[in-house]
C-alpha cells in the first residue's frame, strides 16, 4: 500500500536546525518502500521574530493543521525576551492543537551512564497534562514595577481536562507489561486541584482493574526518581509538576541529549507535535556538537503515533545499539551520529 506522510518541520533556532536535519535523515531511511514523506519547512523562532516580529502567525497555524504531524527542533535565543517564544509559539501550538497528552519516556538504555549509582533499571513514561494547570496564562499584575506589585498565576484544572489525560495514562499503563500507574500531585497542600485529581484518578481507575495504582506527592516523587527509579512505570501528573519531573527524568537516564517527547492530540483532530525535550543550546550551536539522539527518538514516537510501529521499533533498536557502543568510542559529531543511525535502520 502506498502512503504519504505530510510532515511539517520546524527546525527553530540553534541546535534545533542541526538535530532536525539528522532526524529527517533517519526518518527517510527507515520508511518502507511505498511510504513517502512530504515535508514542509516552517521558519519560526528567534530569527523570524527578529526579522518580522512574528511568533506564530495565524496563517501558519492554519497551514499546520493540514499536516499529519509536526517535528520541532527547539526555539529560543538569549536575544529574545524570556516568554516571547515559549508563550507565543510553543504554548500557543500546544493549546491551539489541544496537545493535552505530553508524553515523555524516561528510559535508561544499556551502556548509557546514569549519574545514579548501581545502574538501576529505568523504564517509565510520564504522561504530563499539556493544556491546563498554571500554564494557561490565567493571571496578571497590579501596580507593576512598584514596591507594591502584585502578581497572580492561577492554576486551572477542569474535571474534563483531568479525566481525559488520566484515562489516557491508564490506557498506556494497561498496555505495558508492569501495568502500574502513579499519580503525582501535592494533594496535601494544593487541596482544591489535588482532591479533584485524586477523585478522578480513583474513579477512572475502576475501569482498569488490571492496573495497579499508587500516589506520590511531587516532592517525594523527586526523591524516588533518584533513589528508586525502578519503581515507576507510568506517571500521570499536571503540567507544571510534569515539566519539572521530566527534566529530572532526563538527567537520570543519561542526559538531555537523549530525552524525547510528544505533544499528543489523541483524537487526531489536530496534528501532534514531536520534539526533543532540550532547548536550542546556544552554548554549543553551530559546532556540530549536539547529540541528535533525542530528536531521532522523537521521530520514533512520531512514527508510533502514526501507526508505523515496526519502523518506530527499528529506530529504537538502532539507537539502543548505537548507545551500547558509545561507551568507550571517540566523540562524534552531530552528523556522524545521524549517519551511524541511518546505517543501522537501513541495514
Ligand atoms: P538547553 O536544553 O538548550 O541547554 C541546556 C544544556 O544542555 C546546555 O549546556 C546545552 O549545551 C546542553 N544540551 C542541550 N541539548 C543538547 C544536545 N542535544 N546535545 C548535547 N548537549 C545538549 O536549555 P537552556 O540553555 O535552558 O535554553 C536555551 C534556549 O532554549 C532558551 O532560549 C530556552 O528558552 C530554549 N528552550 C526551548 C525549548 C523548546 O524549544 N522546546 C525547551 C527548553 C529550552
Ligand atoms: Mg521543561
Amino acid at each position: 500500500m502506498s502512503r504519504s506522510i505530510r510532515l511539517a518541520v520546524i527546525p527553530g533556532d540553534g541546535i534545533g536546525q542541526e538535530v532536525v536535519a539528522e532526524g529527517l535523515k533517519v526518518l527517510g531511511a527507515v520508511l518502507p518502500a511505498g511510504t513517502k514523506v512530504e515535508t514542509t519547512e516552517y521558519d519560526l523562532g528567534a530569527r523570524r521574530w527578529h526579522a518580522t516580529g512574528e511568533t506564530l502567525p495565524d496563517s501558519v497555524l492554519e497551514e499546520l493543521k493540514g499536516h499529519d504531524a509536526i517535528l520541532l527542533g527547539a526555539v529560543g535565543d538569549p536575544s529574545v525576551p524570556s516568554g516571547v517564544l515559549e508563550r507565543g509559539l510553543l504554548l500557543k501550538l500546544r493549546f491551539a492543537f489541544d496537545h493535552h497528552v505530553n508524553l515523555r519516556p524516561g528510559k535508561l538504555f544499556p551502556g548509557v551512564k546514569s549519574p545514579l549509582a548501581g545502574e538501576p533499571e529505568i523504564d517509565f513514561v510520564v504522561v504530563r497534562e499539556g493544556t491546563e494547570g498554571p500554564y494557561v496564562g490565567n493571571g496578571g499584575t497590579l501596580r507593576t514595577g512598584t514596591p507594591q506589585e502584585v502578581a497572580t498565576e492561577v492554576s486551572l484544572n477542569t474535571a474534563f481536562g483531568i479525566e481525559r489525560v488520566v484515562r489516557d495514562a491508564y490506557r498506556r499503563a494497561a498496555a505495558r507489561p508492569r501495568k502500574k500507574l502513579t499519580l503525582v500531585h501535592k494533594n496535601n497542600v494544593l487541596v482544591h486541584a489535588g482532591h479533584l485529581w485524586t477523585r478522578i484518578f480513583e474513579r477512572v481507575g475502576q475501569e482498569f482493574p488490571e492496573v495497579t495504582t499508587d500516589y506520590l506527592h511531587v516532592d517525594a516523587a523527586t526523591i524516588f526518581l533518584v533513589t528508586q527509579p525502578q519503581r515507576f512505570d507510568v506517571i500521570v501528573t499536571d503540567n507544571l509538576f510534569g515539566d519539572i519531573l521530566t527534566d529530572l527524568a532526563a538527567a537520570v537516564t543519561g542526559g538531555i541529549g537523549l530525552a524525547a517527547s510528544g505533544n499528543i492530540n489523541p483524537s487526531g483532530e489536530f496534528p501532534s507535535m514531536f520534539e526533543p525535550v532540550h532547548g536550542s543550546a546556544p552554548d554549543i550551536a553551530g559546532q556540530g556538537k549536539a547529540d541528535p539522539t533525542a530528536t531521532v527518538l522523537s521521530v520514533a514516537m512520531l512514527l508510533e503515533h502514526l501507526g508505523l510501529t515496526a519502523e518506530a521499533a527499528r529506530i529504537e533498536a538502532a539507537v539502543a545499539a548505537d548507545l551500547a557502543e558509545r561507551v568507550d568510542g571517540p566523540a562524534r559529531s552531530t552528523s556522524q551520529i545521524g549517519d551511524a543511525l541511518v546505517t543501522r535502520v537501513a541495514g
